[in-house]
């Protein structure tokens, strides 16, 4: 029997509200993560991604407003919690790594005391016993304990982005999402990071909502995987679903321009042409400019989601 997910995404839409109106960047996106998995969001720049994750934290910050859809956490629609729910959530139940948190870490405060801060924002632990926890974190993540006493100028890119990464299993949540976790590192230090997060993930069994531009990455990685196209989800299938048989043209497209898959890793930018600007959306499906299969129908309606086998869907005219 298939256990119950632990995060649903239903029919979630966010819009920034300009001077001139309402623009629509997050359009009805669904999908769910189960217990133990690890899910992949992929799209290019701008495609909706970091938009969706702060969505979930619900840490987005007007202009943009969540305007329809819900949130599900064990069973709880996020999006009518108040803020003091809200806080019991973050980083108890649900953390968030992002990019940039590498350098947003406090250069004049050592790793332990950062570590036993987050610690103590949410439980009550002595220092001492904060710092103990704060070796065990690092060590988890494999740094040497000992690094509880250095500072972040101390520690190479990878290696704070660990601590970034330690940060979130600070309090064991069953769901961290990682908004482009590895971007910022080069290649070599971005996968011996994947290793450890797929290790981490193994041993501890949370699950990750892994959000990345780079697909490549994502295949090794993810269970099940959605491609988000100028904020709708073009297609959503299992990874391994994905990588053998896309069926949207545009999934196709960005695994067409990867040499092999498990290769060296490639940008998710191999298609002719640019993404829509979201304040002018082209009519129908937002891809049809793109793409080279457009029939009638796609440049005035946008396609229903079709769902073609086992957790795969697509959203495109070409399927019956
Ligand atoms: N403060 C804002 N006001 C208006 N539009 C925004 C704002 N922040 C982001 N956007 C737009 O929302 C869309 C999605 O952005 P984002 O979620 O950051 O995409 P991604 O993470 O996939 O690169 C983009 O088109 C971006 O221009
Ligand atoms: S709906 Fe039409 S334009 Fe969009 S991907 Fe499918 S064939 Fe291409
Ligand atoms: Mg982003």
């Amino acid at each position: 029997m298939t256990p119950p997910p632990l995060l649903e995404v239903e029919d979630l839409r966010v819009e920034y509200l300009t001077a001139t109106g309402r623009v629509r960047v997050v359009d009805d996106v669904s999908f769910t993560v189960r217990r133990g998995e690890i899910v992949g969001l992929a799209g290019e720049s701008g495609s909706g991604k970091t938009t969706i994750a702060l969505a979930i934290l619900r840490l987005l910050k007007a202009p943009a407003a969540i305007t329809g859809g819900r949130v599900l956490f064990e069973g709880r629609d996020l999006l009518g919690l108040g803020e003091a729910e809200l806080r019991r959530v973050r980083g108890r139940k649900i953390s968030l790594v992002t990019q940039s948190a590498m350098s947003a870490l406090n250069p004049v405060i050592t790793i332990g005391e950062q570590l036993v801060d987050a610690i103590e924002e949410h439980e009550g632990v002595s220092r001492r016993r904060g710092l103990e926890r704060a070796r065990r974190l690092l060590e988890l993540v494999g740094l040497d304990g000992a690094r509880v006493a250095s500072y972040p100028h101390e520690l190479s890119g990878g290696m704070r982005q660990r601590v970034v990464i330690a940060m979130a299993l600070a309090l064991e949540p069953p769901l961290i999402v990682m908004d482009e976790p590895t971007t910022a590192l080069d290649v070599v230090v971005q996968r011996e990071l994947l290793g450890e997060i797929a290790r981490l993930r193994d041993q501890r069994g949370f699950s990750i909502l892994f959000i990345t531009h780079d697909l490549s990455l994502m295949l090794e990685l993810c269970t099940r995987i959605g491609v988000l196209y100028a904020g709708r989800l073009a297609e959503a299938a299992p990874a391994r679903q994905l990588a053998a048989a896309p069926r949207h043209p545009y999934t196709r497209g960005l695994l067409g321009c990867f040499p092999e898959l498990h290769g060296a890793a490639t940008r998710l930018v191999g298609i002719g042409g640019t993404p829509p600007d979201p304040r002018h959306p082209p009519p129908g499906c937002r891809f049809h400019p793109r793409c080279g299969h457009s029939l009638p129908a796609c440049h005035v309606s946008a396609p229903p989601r079709t769902v073609v086998g086992p957790d795969h869907e697509v959203a495109c005219h070409l399927l019956p």
